[in-house]
Order: C-alpha cells, then structure tokens, then sequence
C-alpha cells in the first residue's frame, strides 16, 4: 500500500517570486496490485507527483508511506522522453545497465519482455539505441526499466508520440506487468488508450487532488463528463451498456457501426 498524505511540494527559484507550488495537500492511497490513470491537464502537477512516488524528491509538506520498504528500492520511473537518456553503445547494454547497478540478474526477465512487446532482442542487441525507430526507442527505454522488477512502475505520458502499433505494445507489457501483481500509475492525456485494463483514475488541477476513483465509478458518474477524445466516449458508451470493456479494437468498431447504423 501506498499511503500518500497532504503531500506538497514547491518549486524553488532563486529570485522574487519564481517560487511554483506544483503540488498542494494531496491526500490518497493506492492499494498493492491497482492500476491507476493519472491525468490532468499540461502543468497540472503530474510528473511532480510521479517523481514524489518514486523517491526521487522530497515532499515539503506530507508524507509519502510505502510498507515494507522504502520508495527507492520499491519503484522504477519512466520518464516522458526516456529515450533522451541513452548513452549506453549499445541496445543490450542499456538493457542490462540498471540491473548492474542493482546487482540484479535478469536474464528470464528480460526473455518474457521483448517477448510480450514483440522486440527482436537478437536482431538489435549489438546496434546503437540511436538506430532503433522512435517506436523501438521508447519500448526499450520501459523495458529497461521494467526488466527491473520493482512491484511499483511510474510512467510518465509512456505512449506521447507513438504510434498504434507502438501503444499497443505497451499496453501488452503493461498488462502482463500488472497481470504479474504490479501496482502501476500511468500518466496520460488520453485515458481511454488504458480505460480497459485499469482499476482507478485520478485527476490532478491546478496542483490539487480533483478525484480519486474506480473506473467503474469514473464512468457511472460522468466524471469524464468533458471534452472527450472519440475512442474514449465511445469506450464509455460500451461499459455502461454492457458494464465491461471490449476485448478487442474490432469488438469497440463493431458496436460503433451498430450505434451509428452504417
Ligand atoms: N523544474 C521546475 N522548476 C520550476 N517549476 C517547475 C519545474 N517543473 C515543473 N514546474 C512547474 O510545476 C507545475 C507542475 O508541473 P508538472 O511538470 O508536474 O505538470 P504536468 O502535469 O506533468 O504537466 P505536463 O502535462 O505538461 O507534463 C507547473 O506549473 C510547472 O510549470
Ligand atoms: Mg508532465
């Protein structure tokens, strides 16, 4: 369980009035095994929140409470553009990186990921990461952190940029990482790209925490009640006729068709 409490955090700048306070008294928990959708419009506080959750800095009011361990050992982050942090020669060493540094040994691990996300580890393993479409380059930043294994994954926007075929393969891994007991938060300006496989939503304004909720009741209560992306409405649309999500893009395109007569 992850306890947070009255967490705040300000942005300190050296001159008068450059101070941004990013976060104000945000207060939820997020149970061992959820998925969590965070979203929240641009400056909302999203990233500040996700590196709060990883340890990476330090609330100035609150407390963040993670049983049995503390949050660095217990999480990995994935940064919005992880790919800008390569610098290892090759695709295999960047893979192996952080389990060197965590003297972590992760070879079957790293055999069920590529395998989930469809990466030919043989054919790139001695490439450049630099070589890698922008596609490759983003699933091999998340698995190198995923190969990690660390029962919390923090992703920041993980499918800004990608293409379908791309989100799809994130979706795989992470519904496989979550299926394996993982607690994931995912940050997204599209939710209904994970509305599926997700247990709650949480919506951050202006630094505030606005809801905190199950999808179940994200959808019955019109929380989404406001500019919707098409995929999203009509995912909404499903669930509250059949009070379950499609299983496929194909199941979602057939019931469109069908409310649409065309
Ligand atoms: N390093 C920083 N120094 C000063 N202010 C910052 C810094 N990083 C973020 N901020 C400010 O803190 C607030 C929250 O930013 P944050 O990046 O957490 O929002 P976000 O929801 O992730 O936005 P986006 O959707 O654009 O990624 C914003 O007002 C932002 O301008
Ligand atoms: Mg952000």
């Amino acid at each position: 369980m992850l306890t947070v409490r009255e967490v705040s955090f300000t942005y300190k700048g050296h001159g008068k009035g450059t101070h941004v306070s990013a976060l104000k008294r945000v207060t939820f928990d997020i149970t061992d095994s959820s998925f969590v959708i965070l979203t929240g419009r641009t400056g909302s506080g999203k990233s500040t929140l996700l590196q709060l959750l990883c340890g990476l800095i330090e609330p100035d009011g609150g407390e963040i409470h993670c049983e049995d361990g503390d949050l660095f050992s217990k999480s990995s982050m994935i940064f919005q553009y992880p790919e800008d942090c390569f610098f290892n020669p090759t695709v295999m060493e960047e893979l192996e990186f952080g389990l060197k540094t965590a003297g972590k040994n992760g070879t079957e691990k790293l055999k069920a990921i590529t395998e989930v996300i469809g990466f030919d580890l043989e054919k790139f393993s001695s490439r450049t990461p630099f070589s890698l479409s922008g596609g490759e380059q983003r699933l091999l930043a998340i698995a190198s952190m995923v190969v990690l294994d660390n029962a919390i994954l923090l992703l920041d926007e993980p499918t800004s940029g990608l293409d379908d075929r791309a989100v799809q393969r994130v979706r795989n891994l992470l519904l496989s990482e979550y299926r394996l007991g993982k607690t994931i938060v995912v940050s997204t300006h599209w939710p209904a790209e994970f509305l599926d496989m997700a247990t709650h939503v949480m919506n951050l304004r202006d630094g505030s925490l606005e809801y905190f909720v199950t999808v179940e009741d994200y959808v019955d209560s019109n929380l989404h009640n406001r500019q919707l992306e098409e995929k999203e409405k009509y995912l909404i649309d499903y669930y509250k006729r059949f009070k379950a999500f499609p299983e496929n893009d194909e199941e979602l395109i057939e019931f469109v068709r069908r409310e649409k007569k065309c």
